[in-house]
């Protein structure tokens, strides 16, 4: 290996003392290919064969685990029932064949769902608001897709306050203008936290990771800022977790406000969290250059990378032999057979949208410089 790639391959042990073998995460990345009640396909076991390999974390697709009001993606894993275990088994198998920690990120989709009956912190066009009751009941759906997770062999769960989904809507003065306990922005994120950590007490596994993915900032007058990611942030390093997981499309993008815009973001959370908790970071990390950069930049512990492992299958293994000049950073669209996307995510990809690799010879621009919501 190029000693330059050293400081990728450096193992970290989590507050609870399990060891990470490196710096390198799969991010979760949402495949369109389960069944339609949940189950794992034979596309997605393709698409998931060896994705892990080399990486030290791996963090699944979004995974619902509740009812289907929650859906937000058709061919959607899911968490809330016993009859999903032997899919959830068979993807822990997966990652734990490529050597890496097994995440199951624990999703639901509140507003955005597809559902007919969405629901949401607060009415929406398209979902209703929900119920103290209903709330309460969401919180254990979090702690039960926990309990499902344990006994399918996960190592750990990465509850999913990212992206605009249920979680974040709550965290969202924009979105969240409830006047009841809930209406406080850290209330039902804390709450989820706590249900979890709780099953995991439960179960006796102190060694089960748990980790919490957000995004810092949102577009819109009442839109989350980065003072408000800050308050979230410091609530968070008071739980007994294990990391945090900053949604980005790009690892140095700048702050937009509440908070120097000249500096990164995940600068400015890496120096909130002051050591108390380690931070993944993301976002257009293509060439290996830009990886170990991000590592060297000091601003996260960890790294998670999801167009270059969809481009590059044998990732780690190109990093760890000197083979680091093969790393693609572009789809070929007319080798297919090279990448195993499920169907679904190909006819996205054969279309150039922004937030998937770019296509060889295509005039690709990353997400976030559209500017969108939750960039
Ligand atoms: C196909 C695809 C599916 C994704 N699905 C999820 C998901 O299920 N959960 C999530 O938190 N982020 C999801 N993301 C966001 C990624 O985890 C990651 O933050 C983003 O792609 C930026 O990293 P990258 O430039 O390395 O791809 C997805 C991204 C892609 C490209």
């Amino acid at each position: 290996m190029n000693p330059q790639f050293a400081p990728l391959f450096q193992p970290y042990t989590f507050n609870n003392g399990v060891t990470i073998k490196n710096r390198l995460v799969v991010a979760p990345m949402t495949h369109w290919a389960s069944n339609d009640d949940g189950a794992i396909s034979a596309a997605e076991r393709l698409f998931l064969q060896g994705k892990a390999d080399g990486f030290g974390l791996f963090v699944s697709a979004a995974t619902l685990v509740y009812s289907e009001n929650g859906k937000a993606f058709a061919g959607q894993p899911y968490a809330f029932d016993e009859r999903h275990l032997p899919s959830l088994r068979e993807v822990a198998k997966m990652a734990h064949q490529g050597g890496a920690k097994a995440l199951l990120q624990l999703h639901h989709g509140g507003s955005k769902a597809i559902t007919d009956n969405a629901v949401a912190p607060c009415s929406t066009e398209k979902a209703r608001e929900l119920t103290a009751l209903e709330i309460d009941e969401l919180v254990q759906a979090f702690a039960y897709a926990t309990d499902l997770a344990i006994q399918a062999g996960f190592d750990g769960v990465e509850i999913m306050g990212c992206n605009g989904f249920l979680i974040q809507q709550f965290t969202s003065r924009q979105s969240n203008r409830r006047s009841d306990k809930w209406g406080e922005p850290s209330a039902f994120p804390l709450a989820v936290v706590n249900a979890v950590v709780n099953a995991r007490a439960n179960a006796k596994r102190p060694d089960f990771i748990v980790g919490y993915r957000f995004s810092p900032e949102e577009a819109g007058e009442r839109g989350l800022t980065m003072a408000d990611t800050f308050a979230l942030v410091d609530a968070l390093t008071e739980q007994p977790i294990q990391y945090l997981h900053m949604s980005l499309w790009d690892f140095n993008k700048k702050a937009r406000r509440g908070a120097d815009t000249n500096r990164p973001r995940i600068d400015l959370v890496h120096q909130r969290l002051n050591g108390k908790l380690p931070l993944i970071g993301v976002g257009n990390l293509r060439t290996p250059e830009r990886m170990v950069q991000a590592i060297n930049s000091g601003f996260a512990e960890f790294i998670a990378l999801g167009k270059a492992v969809l481009i590059n299958p044998d990732l780690v293994a190109k990093l760890q032999s000197g083979r680091e000049a093969d790393i693609d950073t572009e789809i070929d669209l007319s080798r297919p057979d090279r990448y195993c996307f499920p169907a679904r995510l190909w006819a996205m990809q054969q279309k150039g949208l922004s937030f998937l690799p770019p296509n060889k010879g295509s005039d690709w621009q990353p997400w976030d410089v559209q500017d969108h919501q939750q960039a």
